[in-house]
């Protein structure tokens, strides 16, 4: 079982290079597993029973299960889709001494640079291609080894090992053909897409390292594939939405787009994304909206995004006190300052949660010298205020193109997320919960 969640992870993750082809994936799963896909722009006649999913932008997800009509509350699971990457600028060919083309990237998040040297990568994303007065949008994924960002030689840069600044204009640029060879990008895109350069009206591409993932250490402890941050809770929280029976809550997976870079888009946590579909949910199936913030009292959000592990060469940037470690189960994070929206009401809840489901928990914060990341619950929150834990997967090198994490961690979190999919969580009113 365990083996196969993983397998299962990197099949996903080899055919999700972007965000766009993350949701392309998680609403086959859906699909293929009787949920119906409804558009924003339709209007929308849900049954008591139903399976549905809606997409943002091609890049941003909604599935949920409509368990009854007097539902308790909404029970759900947050993730990201997107990954730090280099983007591809729209005018991207420069041409050195009329011998090499490399190509001109932007930087899309906050990535570690050195790994992406020296590796196969690639190109994928979407195109918007005029048809006529039809614009339409193309997932592209160019499946082969492309580009490649050369290292410079230790020869000419003796002073590298001792720590180097990375500048992505300088540094960075993939190398992607012979000046008098091959096509111009452009041109070997639409050749991709089977549609003319002209046609080309828009276009979001990225570089991908196109390494695969794999299980490895002495007895398989450790996984590490590309874009596990956030991937494994996007995936992990799908499947546990396509596995689980609720009968009192209204599941919800939200994989939002963006939030490497603030979240601040319309397809980001902080847009009305959330906002819009619960609030559609509750009307559609006739509900007053007396009815729907009595129902937000008692619903509840885990957001789900990759936490750190310890670090085995860097134990001491871990807190002294709360120490997290790859296979010791799912991470629950805190953060005085609420960069994490974990109380002690909601850490509690989840407590219970994973004891009921019996899997491991572990707790995070970051030493009170270093400032930590920050994630998407609590900006989800300004949208749609509800109690809320953040928790993740512990991993390491984080923002890394090809990350490492426990190979035993997903299936915890995937029991535990089948656990809270089956819940209801009364609110009483005077702030007591009541788990059932
Ligand atoms: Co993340």
């Amino acid at each position: 079982m365990i083996q196969n969640l993983n397998e299962e992870l990197f099949s996903f993750i080899k055919k999700s290079p972007t965000g766009f082809h993350a949701v392309h994936e998680l609403a086959n799963y859906l699909t293929e597993a009787g949920f119906e896909r409804l558009a924003e722009g339709n209007t929308w006649n849900l049954a008591e029973g139903g399976k549905y999913f809606v997409t943002r932008n091609q890049s941003a997800i909604i599935a949920f299960k409509v368990s009854r009509k007097d539902y308790s509350g909404f029970h759900i699971a947050a993730s990201h889709s997107d990954s730090p990457t280099l983007k591809i600028k729209e005018s991207s060919e420069m041409n050195i001494e009329n011998q090499y083309v490399k190509l001109n990237v932007e930087k899309y998040g906050g990535m570690l640079c050195a790994p992406w040297f020296d590796r196969p990568l690639s190109v994928a994303g979407r195109i918007i291609v005029k048809d006529g007065n039809r614009l339409t949008t193309k997932l592209i994924n160019v499946d082969r080894d492309l580009l490649m960002i050369p290292n410079l030689a230790i020869h000419m840069n003796r002073e590298v090992n001792d720590g180097y600044k990375y500048n992505i204009q300088k540094d960075m640029l993939p190398l992607y053909r012979m000046s008098n060879s091959g096509k111009a990008f452009k041109e070997m895109i639409a050749e991709e897409a089977g549609v003319s350069v002209d046609q080309i009206k828009g276009m979001d591409l990225f570089l991908y390292n196109r390494m695969e993932g794999t299980v490895w250490g002495c007895d398989g402890e450790f996984i590490s594939a590309p874009r596990l941050d956030d991937l494994q809770c996007a995936f992990t929280s799908t499947m546990a939405l396509l596995n689980s029976e609720s009968d009192r809550c209204i599941p919800v997976v939200a994989v939002f787009d963006n939030e490497e870079v603030g979240s601040g888009t319309k397809q980001g946590a902080g847009s009305t994304f959330l906002y819009d579909i619960l609030r559609r949910i509750n009307r559609s199936l006739g509900r007053t909206e007396e009815e729907y913030l009595t129902s937000l009292a008692s619903s509840f959000m885990v957001s789900a995004d990759n936490g750190h592990a310890v670090h085995p060469n860097y134990a001491d940037k871990t807190d002294p006190t709360n120490r997290t470690y790859l296979n010791g189960g799912l991470v629950i994070k805190h953060s005085a300052n609420q960069k994490y929206t974990t109380d002690a009401v909601s850490a509690a809840v989840m407590r219970c949660l994973c004891e009921r489901a019996g899997v491991p928990y572990q707790e995070f914060l970051n030493r009170s010298d270093i400032l930590g990341g920050s994630t998407l619950g609590n900006i989800s929150n300004a949208q749609v205020s509800l109690n809320t834990v953040d928790v993740g997967l512990p991993q390491l090198a984080m923002h890394s193109p090809y990350e490492t994490a426990g190979s035993k961690d997903m299936a915890y979190l995937e029991k535990a997320f089948e656990e809270f999919f089956k819940s209801s969580i009364r609110a009483e009113g005077d702030g007591t919960l009541v788990l059932e």
